[in-house]
Order: structure tokens, then C-alpha cells, then sequence
């Protein structure tokens, strides 16, 4: 066992539930397995505890990483905001240069709010949205965050998120007096989407959405959706925490003309620093004004100076551009290596947010095998993939004969029935559960 598996087992024994964030936890990739933590991580070069080195070809920080790790860009800027003092008494311009570059990103945004995690900007934009229309509830569609708020929409039907990136969110320690305050609607589900507004509108403070995030958009149910927000009197609002700054600069919702009254970003828009940021019109954000959304951490310098130096990197080198050909580069390199196996997987997605999934009801073996070979191989590898600018051609080069073995094997495993029995460990987690330490 690595020293990244030790300190993890001791981790559990300190930190219920291991890590910060479900999506690394190591139970997710390859129990037992999983190297679980880093001591350095640069471009796309990460190393263990062990100084074992591996290339992420796997999510990048969650897709917080962009640009790759440790940018030098993002980092010099950074390093010069910590030489200058991080914190003070007095507020930093960077908030004021930041929120002038997201209005001209999106020009139909006029203002601008800060927090430091996703959940907790969605947590804000709720709370303007309730303060701007005086109404209580929500419609959502899709994967909001940790917050009452958003988990409540389970109480009394634990499936109603299920739908939304990670199945079996508890409604533990979520008060049932929120029970209907956020109703969940399928994406192009007109019926499922009427029926709340048929019944809610009068109550209806905002309606939520991801735009896109597993394929690309559908343009005319986003309209459908602002035009019925508009008539109903209610604040429409974009989660953009994942799919911001991965097919453009900005909330992916420009490329469809569809603008919302807010969007919610973090994640990419500051390369890995932590900052979350609400944009919105000036009818509805001035409402702000009238509730008391205050926090000391939302006022260092670190995050809002990062994201200056992420978005003036992303205009300048067209990031976009590069993450989109080398992310439709893996979807090819997975279609490509599967068929040669003849293994059957389905691989889609947007390209910048690529994923597949094996045929059959062995997915979950054959993914945590595959998660096993390439980290033997020297990959973080998994079962999506959230390209960064630092991945180059000549890593996808690389990538694809080793996935091209690895999916050999798998095969040879499958026809031969010793899926499991390759397995070092159990199979990987999907969705929320309580870990037995
Ligand atoms: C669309 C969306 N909204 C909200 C969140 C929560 O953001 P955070 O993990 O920064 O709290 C995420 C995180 O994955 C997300 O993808």
C-alpha cells in the first residue's frame, strides 16, 4: 500500500468522510488504489506521496484546472497579489477590474457578486433571486451544490436529484420544512417543466438550470424556458460552474443566444483558486441590496486576481479552441481504441467534458479495471475526461496505445469472465454513500 493510501485510511479515522468533496474521494476511481493525495502537480505532470509520476488524463481538479496545473501565468500574478498583502482592511481592486471584464464578457449582465465555492454562489444567487421577486420556491434542473436549499428538492421523493450528476443525495440534516420549496424538472421535459409552473408560478422565485452539461445544449428548450420564466415573473438563472469557460470565454450560454437574469460561475474561472462568482442584471442584483449576504473570505485578493489572469490567458492564446480539438481527440481516441478491441462503450458528451460508459451491466468492473491498468501504466486515468490547455497532442499520442492495450484486456477479461478477479480491490463508488472507515 502507498503512502497516499495510508494517509487516507488515518484521513477517514480524522475527517468524516475522507475528503472535502465527494468527487475526491478515492472510492470513486479505484478503492484502495487510488493514490489519494499529491505532493506536486504541474501542467498535467502530477506526483504522489511516493514521488510516483503520473499524467492526468483524467478530470483535471474537477475541471477547476483549466489552463493546467500550477500556471505560470496565473501563478505570477497571484504570487505578486501574496507579496502585496492577500488580506486588509481595505477591499482589493481586483473585485472591481474582474466584474468590469465579466460585463464584457456578457453584456447583458450590468453587475457583479463573489463568494469562494460553487454551492455557496448558487446559495447567493437563490437568495437574490427570493429577495428581488418576494417568493419562496425554486425550479431546478440540474447539479446545484450542498445547500438546503438544493438537497431539500429529495425530501419526500429521494430520487427527484437523482437525475443530476450524483444519484442518492441523503436529505440527512436538511430540515423537512423545506419539503417542496425545489422542484426538479427533466432537461427537454416541457411536461415536467409546465406541470411546476402550472402549479407554482405565483411562488416561483427562480427557475435554475445547468444549460448544458452531458451534451450540448438544445437552444429552443433554453428559450422555451426564458420566455416562460419572463411571463411567470421569475429570476431565470444559469449554473455555469461547470460548464463556464469550457467551450468559450464565458458561461457556454453565449454560444446559444440564450440569456439568463443571473450566472453562477467557479471552478474554471480562476484556474484552481478559489473564487465563485454571481453575475446578473441590474434589476435583479441591486435587489442584493436589500438582504445581508456578507463574508470576510469573499474579500481576499487571491481568487479575484487569479481569475484576471485565467480569463486574460483564455482570450489571449484561444483556449477554447485548443480544448475543444484535444477533447474531441479523446472522444476519437476512445470510439477508435473500443472498436479495434471490440469492446462496446459509448463515449459522448460535450468534447471539453468527454465521458464514456461500458455496455451492459458490468460498467462500474470494467471502469475501475480500466482506472487500475492505465494507473499502472502511469495515468490518472477514468472514466471522463476534462481536458486542460496544458494537454498537448503529443499526450493524446501517448495516451491512445496505452488505451488501446488496456481496452484489449478488458475485453480478453470480459469474454473470459475474470472482470472482478483482475480487480486488486472492490469496485469503484458511484454516487453518495456513507464510507465504513
Ligand atoms: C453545475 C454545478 N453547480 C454547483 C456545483 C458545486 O460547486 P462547488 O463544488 O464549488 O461547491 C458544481 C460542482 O461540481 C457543479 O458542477
Amino acid at each position: 500500500m502507498g503512502k497516499g493510501q495510508k494517509l487516507y485510511k488515518k484521513a477517514k479515522t480524522l475527517i468524516p468522510g475522507g475528503t472535502q468533496l465527494l468527487s475526491k474521494r478515492p472510492e470513486m476511481f479505484l478503492p484502495d488504489y487510488w493514490p489519494a493525495y499529491y505532493s506536486k502537480a504541474k501542467g498535467i505532470d502530477i506526483w504522489d506521496l511516493d514521488n510516483k509520476h503520473y499524467l492526468d488524463m483524467s478530470i483535471m481538479g474537477v475541471g477547476a484546472c483549466i489552463l493546467g496545473y500550477a500556471d505560470p501565468d496565473v501563478d505570477q500574478a497571484v504570487h505578486k497579489a501574496i507579496d502585496n498583502g492577500s488580506m486588509a482592511t481595505l477591499n482589493c481592486p481586483e473585485e472591481v477590474e474582474l466584474a468590469e471584464l465579466l460585463c464584457q464578457l456578457h453584456p447583458w449582465a450590468d453587475m457583479v457578486r463573489y463568494a469562494r465555492s460553487g454551492g455557496e454562489a448558487m446559495a447567493i444567487a437563490v437568495r437574490i433571486a427570493r429577495t428581488a421577486t418576494g417568493r419562496n420556491k425554486v425550479a431546478i434542473c440540474g447539479y446545484h451544490g450542498w445547500h438546503d436549499w438544493y438537497i431539500s428538492a429529495n425530501l419526500g421523493n429521494n430520487y427527484s436529484l437523482d437525475g443530476y450528476l450524483i444519484p442518492g443525495l441523503s436529505t440527512a440534516g436538511v430540515p423537512q420544512q423545506l419539503r417542496g420549496s425545489t422542484l426538479a424538472f427533466s432537461y427537454q421535459d416541457r411536461k415536467s417543466f409546465d406541470a411546476i409552473i402550472a402549479e407554482h408560478k405565483d411562488d416561483l422565485a427562480a427557475i435554475i438550470m445547468e444549460p448544458a452539461r452531458g451534451h450540448e445544449a438544445s437552444p429552443e428548450f433554453l428559450k422555451y424556458v426564458q420566455k416562460e420564466a419572463k411571463r411567470v415573473g421569475t429570476v431565470f438563472v444559469f449554473d455555469e460552474i461547470t460548464s463556464g469557460f469550457r467551450m468559450c470565454a464565458g458561461g457556454i450560454h453565449l454560444r446559444y443566444g440564450v440569456n439568463p437574469d443571473i450566472a453562477v460561475f467557479a471552478k474554471a474561472i480562476s484556474n484552481g483558486y478559489p473564487l465563485a462568482v454571481v453575475i446578473g442584471k441590474r434589476s435583479v442584483m441591486d435587489e442584493a441590496q436589500r438582504s445581508f449576504i456578507s463574508s470576510t473570505n469573499w474579500t481576499e485578493r487571491i481568487g479575484p486576481t487569479a481569475a484576471i489572469a485565467t480569463i486574460k490567458k483564455y482570450l489571449q492564446k484561444r483556449v477554447d479552441q485548443h480544448i475543444i480539438e484535444v477533447g474531441n481527440g479523446m472522444l476519437g481516441v476512445w470510439k477508435v481504441a473500443a472498436q479495434e478491441a471490440g469492446l462496446k462503450i459509448h463515449a459522448h458528451g460535450l468534447p471539453t467534458l468527454g465521458h464514456f460508459d461500458f455496455e451492459g451491466d458490468n460498467d462500474l468492473k470494467l471502469r475501475t479495471l480500466f482506472t487500475q491498468l492505465m494507473l499502472e501504466r502511469g495515468y490518472l486515468a477514468w472514466c471522463q475526461f476534462k481536458v486542460s490547455y496544458a494537454h498537448q497532442e503529443e499526450h493524446l499520442k501517448k495516451y491512445k496505445d496505452d488505451c488501446a492495450e488496456v481496452f484489449s484486456i478488458l475485453k480478453k477479461a470480459q469474454e473470459q469472465n475474470r472482470v472482478e478477479e483482475m480487480l486488486k480491490g472492490t469496485p469503484s463508488h458511484q454516487g453518495f454513500k456513507r464510507l465504513v472507515s
